[in-house]
């Protein structure tokens, strides 16, 4: 028979938006226990704590670190902090799991990645596309074969703006929607295509509506190039009215597939009065909507979780890793310059910008 195992005593570092989704994907998860919650603005993560019966909470992440029962944190802060914060985790000698983008510049990156490797804790990147069941069946046709050699990946999310202060200011977040939601795209092409390296990207963005908001662009489209001559073409828009739209495609010299996350599973509603629209983003909930529902599962955010509480409960390695997040904020860096100059941008690309928007639109 085998032996019971201890559950992972998981401490949640944010209390908000991404937070909320991890703090029920762990629940969901039975070898998982929330033992913390810290974030800095009183009342908050008390409030989570209550709702998920987390029984420590603390308004310092360091406290929380202090613990020693304490064996992989979850980060869900504003890009800004990642850094910091990661840094902190691996002098403490806890595993991480690191929300996206990884933080906002390549020596930011390399120094996460040697903290927690000279520390000996994971890093862990929450792409939660790769755990997403729609778009892993997606790759398992494309992996068997169904769709012959594929020639063109497509991505795209689009809703109509994000919903905190900090992914406006592009000094907390380092980018608009490239940076917020292109990273999806890019891990979710490499993930796909088993991760071939990259030649080149090709991107143009624009701000079309929250100029007045944001120096960051809210809507852009990317060409990643891979050695192998696949195409992967990113939509990311923050200007989309009507909800959330998170699709897929996968074009191949054998077929084709085309997933749509959201909406294909979604409940095609009528509703006079309207309705509690929770996280979906759409504006309004009258008239005709796409009900969704198990969104956390139905994005893959339990099913990463469970990978990332395995990863640490029986020392195995992580699906998507603070390498990978690399490679992919190296992508966005070569995606704004190429934004700017209206050229095709060759990998490596090396920058020492402090933010990927400053190859764009430079502070004034
Ligand atoms: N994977 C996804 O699809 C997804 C979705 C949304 C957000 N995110 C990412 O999650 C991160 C947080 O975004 P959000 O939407 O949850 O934002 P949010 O504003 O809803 O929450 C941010 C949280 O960070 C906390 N915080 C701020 N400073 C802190 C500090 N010094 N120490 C500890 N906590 C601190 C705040 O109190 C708050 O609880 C961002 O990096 C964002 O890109 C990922």
């Amino acid at each position: 028979m085998l032996a019971m195992q201890r559950p992972v005593q998981v401490g949640l570092i944010g209390s908000q938006f991404i937070s909320s989704i991890h703090a029920e994907s762990l629940q969901h998860c039975a070898q998982a226990r929330l033992a913390a919650v810290a974030s800095p603005t009183p009342g908050n993560a008390a409030a989570l704590a209550a709702r998920f019966g987390i029984p420590r909470v603390f308004t310092d992440h360091r406290q929380l670190l202090a613990q020693p029962a304490i064996q992989p944190v979850v980060v869900g802060v504003p890009n800004h902090l990642h850094c910091q914060v990661v840094l902190d985790a691996a002098a403490a000698g806890k595993h991480v799991v690191i929300e996206k983008p990884l933080c906002l510049n390549l020596a930011e990156a390399d120094r996460m990645i040697a903290a927690c490797r000279d520390h000996r804790v994971k890093l862990m990147y929450a792409e939660e596309l790769c755990f997403a069941p729609k778009y892993v069946r997606l790759k398992q046709l494309l992996d068997s074969g169904a769709l012959g050699r594929p020639t063109l990946l497509k991505q795209s999310e689009k809703h109509d703006g994000p919903h905190a202060a900090h992914f406006w200011d592009v000094t907390r977040s380092g980018g608009g929607v490239t940076m917020d939601m292109g990273c999806h795209a890019i891990e979710f092409f490499r993930w796909m295509l088993g991760r071939p390296p990259i030649k080149s990207v090709y991107a143009q963005m624009n701000t079309f509506v929250h100029g007045a908001k944001t120096r960051g662009d809210d809507h852009a489209i990317l060409m990643v190039e891979f050695a192998n001559g696949v195409i992967g073409l990113a939509e990311e828009s923050w200007t989309k009215l009507g909800g959330m739209d998170d699709r897929a495609e996968v074009h191949g010299t054998g077929g084709v597939a085309y997933a749509d996350l959201l909406h294909g599973n979604a409940i095609e509603t009528y509703s006079a009065p309207g309705y509690d629209y929770a996280v979906e983003k759409a504006g309004s909930t009258k008239g005709w909507s796409f009900t969704i529902y198990e969104e956390a599962w139905n994005y893959g955010f339990h099913q990463e979780m469970a990978h990332f509480v395995d990863c640490v409960q029986n020392d195995r390695p992580p699906l998507v890793t603070g390498e990978d997040a690399r490679v992919v904020l190296e992508v966005i860096f070569a995606a704004y310059e190429s934004a700017r100059t209206g050229r095709k941008v060759e990998l490596p690309f090396a920058s020492t910008a402090a933010r990927p928007i400053d190859l764009w639109k430079p502070a004034p």
